[in-house]
């Protein structure tokens, strides 16, 4: 879908239909008292009768024929809910709720206004318009039959007046570039893992880096054996798709980069621990974290943020065979450090330890990993939390704004030491399974014995939160490209200069 802005009114603009916002319970004015005017009082009326209200996710849709001459055929009202309540996420709800509504009717092509929603500016409003609907209408086809008759918003069209015209185009692009690249994750993620390799997967990192001018080296099984990796090869080892370690590299700063780590497991069935065949189908999102961190890089540079970063994608399959590793196996990580192996099927913390010592290597001011980890995080957080551990409170607190601003929020776990007892080995440095309490934390202990000397580092467990089980306004049934929103409005905000 294409995002237009330019210089316009709302109800004199021609279209499909015209997109307005109203907070619940609140007298009608600005645009919306305009309308209701022009219509004879159909709105009002509407709301008299509790038709509609205003609430979070209530919709009044209008014909509005020919009453506005040469402006729209239809009027759509969203409802905001409580205007004491309003955040950037109930706009990219409310674009989400408008632009699914319109498509669900055949409508090609609406328009709204970038005018100020509740305490926002004309770009922040702007911005949750192009991103709520992007994000909106993703969906992913390539496994189906062209529908021809399939139904599809062609445009929408945000109209703001002279003075703020720029501003509602700076925030619409940047809305559109964020929306993007997550339904650019969306796509590895969704994809079948017959067709989601981890060589596909460097491929479509390579179109990425090309797209946007980053730079990639992808380092295959003999270069990342030579580098020591001896956990990130040992989870290959079961499967005949060949690993590779992704390598991306964004320079728009001064200075040492971020690190970004993202586990890529293209498909986790356990190995010889193999899982339970019931909804073993998912375990294609187990690379989700990796998806993430390309995506990312890709948006970072298409943005042109002001810093530096490097994204690193350990990328594998988790498969048994009879030259797969095996419980009582014992690998060597990059850093010396040995593993043995109790479960293969706590394969993550295993190639993001590899991947964790290579960053050494580009003397980084912060780590941040992210990672469909452990089905214990499901269980603590639900599909609602990011679990997040660290070992640095800025970095932390930093991501934990940038959660509530993205609403792809975080919660923090304990890192006590007691808890890497667990995860001491009896003959090996570690063993990759502390027992079932608090298997959250224990993996998150496990990842910081790889972590580079005084570097700061956190560590997110999406397990929970990659995969959208129902559908929600802004995020279709599937994958929903979790933690790229949340990364870019952390380095946005750290790399913000003051306005
Ligand atoms: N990829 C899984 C974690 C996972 C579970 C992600 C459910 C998404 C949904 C991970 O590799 C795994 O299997 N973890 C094990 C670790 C255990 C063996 C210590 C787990 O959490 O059960
Ligand atoms: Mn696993
Ligand atoms: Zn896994």
């Amino acid at each position: 879908m294409d995002i237009k802005v330019k210089t316009g009114e709302l109800l004199n603009e021609k279209s499909d239909a015209a997109i307005l916002v109203s907070f619940e319970d609140e007298k009608l004015s600005g645009q919306l008292a305009q309308a209701d005017k022009a219509l004879g009082g159909l709105i009002s009326r509407a709301i008299e009768t509790r038709e509609f209200a205003g609430k979070a996710g209530e919709t009044l849709l209008l014909h509005a024929g020919k009453l506005f001459k040469g402006g729209p055929e239809r009027l759509l009202v969203v409802g905001l809910g409580k205007a004491a309540k309003f955040k950037i996420d109930t706009l990219l709800r409310a674009a989400g709720t408008a632009s699914t509504a319109l498509r669900g009717i055949g409508v090609k092509e609406a328009t709204v206004s970038a005018s100020p929603v509740g305490a926002l500016t004309v770009g922040q409003t702007a911005r949750a318009w192009a991103e709520g609907a992007t994000l909106a209408l993703y969906s992913f086809d390539s496994f189906k039959t062209p529908d021809p008759k399939k139904k599809e918003m062609k445009r929408l069209t945000i109209l703001a007046d002279k003075p703020t015209e720029p501003k509602a185009k700076e925030g619409a692009a940047t809305g559109k570039t964020i929306a993007d690249a997550v339904c650019f994750a969306r796509d590895m993620i969704n994809t079948a893992a017959n067709e989601m390799t981890p060589t596909v997967m460097a491929e479509r990192a390579k179109s990425a880096a090309k797209d946007v001018g980053l730079k990639i080296n992808v380092l295959d099984a003999a270069d990342c054996r030579k580098l020591g990796m001896g956990a990130f090869i040992g989870v290959s080892l079961g499967s005949v798709q060949p690993p590779k370690f992704i390598t991306l590299e964004y320079k728009g700063g001064k200075g040492k980069p971020t690190v970004l780590v993202g586990k890529a497991i293209t498909f986790d069935s356990g190995g010889i621990s193999i899982k339970p065949s019931d909804g073993m189908e998912k375990m294609k999102y187990d690379m989700a974290g990796g998806a993430a961190v390309i995506a990312t890089l890709r948006a970072a540079a298409a943005l042109k943020l002001k810093v530096n970063l490097v994204g690193l994608v350990p990328a594998s399959e988790n498969l048994p065979s009879g030259a797969a590793l095996k419980p009582g196996d014992v690998v060597k990580a990059m850093n010396g450090k040995t593993i043995e192996i109790i479960s293969t099927d706590a394969e993550g913390r295993l190639v993001l330890s590899d991947a964790l010592c290579y960053a050494a290597k580009y003397k980084p001011t912060e780590i941040i990993d992210i990672a469909t980890l452990t089905g214990a995080c499901v269980i603590a957080l639900g599909d609602l939390a990011i679990g997040m551990m660290g070992n640095d409170r800025t970095l932390m607190e930093g991501l934990s704004k940038a959660g509530d601003a993205s609403a792809e929020r975080v919660w923090e776990l304990p890192m006590w030491d007691e808890y890497l007892e667990r995860m001491k080995g009896d003959t090996t440095d570690l063993k990759n399974v502390g027992g079932r309490q608090a298997a959250t934390v224990t993996a998150g202990k496990f990842l910081e014995e790889f972590v580079p000397k005084d570097t700061p580092w956190a560590h997110l467990d999406i397990a929970g939160t990659a995969w959208e089980e129902k559908g929600m306004p802004y995020i279709p049934k599937g994958a929903r490209g979790t933690g790229v929103r949340l990364i870019l409005e952390y380095l946005m905000g750290a790399a913000a200069p003051a306005e």
